[in-house]
């Protein structure tokens, strides 16, 4: 086995870190543009207490909160734009994964004064100002990933930037996850699920990278049946946060692999949410995956004992899913995902269309 191992993230977690080590913010600069959506890091209470203790530390901050689901490059154009003239030098993304993602791809531009959008698709190491990450949503992951992804508006699909652009500092504290509503929570929750086992599943996994996985996914595994309800106990809270911590450190050495892959489309053209979209592509993933022995490992850590157990609890989370796509239009999407090498490269094993094809259909099929 061979593989190399690197997480420069300082990750900060538990209960009122952000207003107890506020002062490593101020360690990386002194104007700090605060990226975030409409709502999530308001409702959260992120933003209160993370102006306050910006204050506290002598942080001159200002807020752009034009972040939306899925952003693409206009958005992060404008945030970097709004960086300039504040002349930031540090980017906190508050909220989402959205945010989040957003925040770093706003970090490289305004790095890099002159830079167009469309240069982030470049594979090129870039530098870019230091990102600080407070998630309101846990799943995502993106608070310890290097990984930024946009959607590209004119062709319909999402790329990951061909950048690393690692948070130098992230604070994950459970009190922020409470105004998730359930639907977001179970979402959220899915992704991070698909993290997980994307991860150990995908040919660049190792023993450094499942001992993440593997117990990130004992931690969720207790979640599952009760994530629906209303209330979650703290310990829980810590799981789903720690679970998805999880799942973020493990992708970033691993990459994603198939369901990731195909369910991107689902998200951007059919409006389908990310968690959702990816999960439920995942059972057929997990029948044509050539290493069964590992896939009945990981569902037996989740406590089940086949992948019917897995796509029952997933349709459970994810919910009803009503969008009645013609076969042909499912048949092009497995086509066009052959196509895209990228996004097939960590399958330890051969993929067919009609693979591909069968995960769109489990994900797009109604419930009987
Ligand atoms: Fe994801």
């Amino acid at each position: 086995m061979r593989f190399t191992h690197s997480n420069p993230v300082e990750l900060l977690f538990g209960q009122g870190v952000l207003t107890d080590q506020a002062g490593r913010i101020r360690t990386l600069g002194s104007r700090a543009l605060i990226v975030t959506g409409r709502t999530s890091a308001r409702a959260s209470g992120i933003l209160n207490e993370l102006t306050e203790s910006l204050n506290n530390h002598a942080v001159q901050w200002e807020i752009f909160d034009g972040v939306e689901e899925n952003p693409g490059f206009d958005v992060v154009a404008r945030g970097a734009l709004y960086a300039g003239r504040f002349n930031a030098d540090i980017i906190i993304g508050a909220g989402g994964g959205s945010p989040m993602d957003a925040a770093k791809a706003i970090a490289v531009l305004a790095g890099n004064p002159g830079l167009a959008v469309e240069e982030l698709l470049f594979p090129q190491k870039r530098t870019h100002l230091p990102v600080v990450c407070i998630p309101s949503t846990a799943g995502t992951g993106s608070e310890v990933t290097p990984y930024a992804i946009l959607t590209l508006e004119g062709l319909q699909t999402k790329s990951s930037l061909k950048c690393s652009i690692w948070p130098a500092l992230s604070y994950v504290d459970t009190r922020y996850l409470h105004s998730m509503p359930p639907g977001v929570r179970c979402a959220t929750c899915l992704d991070g699920l698909l993290h997980l086992m994307e991860s150990a599943l995908s040919s660049r996994a190792s023993f450094l990278s499942d001992a993440y996985a593997e117990k990130g996914l004992e931690l969720v595994a207790p979640l599952l049946p009760v994530l629906r309800q209303n209330r979650l106990d703290e310990q829980q809270w810590e799981s789903l946060a720690a679970s998805s911590v999880l799942g973020g450190m493990s992708i970033a050495q691993t990459g994603t692999t198939l369901p990731h892959g195909a369910g991107y489309l689902l998200t951007v053209r059919h409006g389908l949410e990310h968690g959702r979209a990816t999960a439920l592509t995942a059972p057929v993933w997990l029948q044509i995956h050539p290493d069964q022995q590992k896939v009945g490992r990981l569902l037996a850590i989740l406590g089940m004992a086949a992948v019917e157990d897995f796509r029952e609890t997933v349709r459970e989370l994810a919910g009803p899913v009503r969008l009645e796509l013609p076969s042909e239009l499912l048949k092009s999407y497995a086509a066009e995902l052959m196509n895209n090498g990228q996004k097939l490269a960590n399958h330890p094993g051969p993929v067919t269309a009609g693979d591909l094809e069968a995960m769109y259909r489990e994900a797009t099929r109604e419930d009987p």
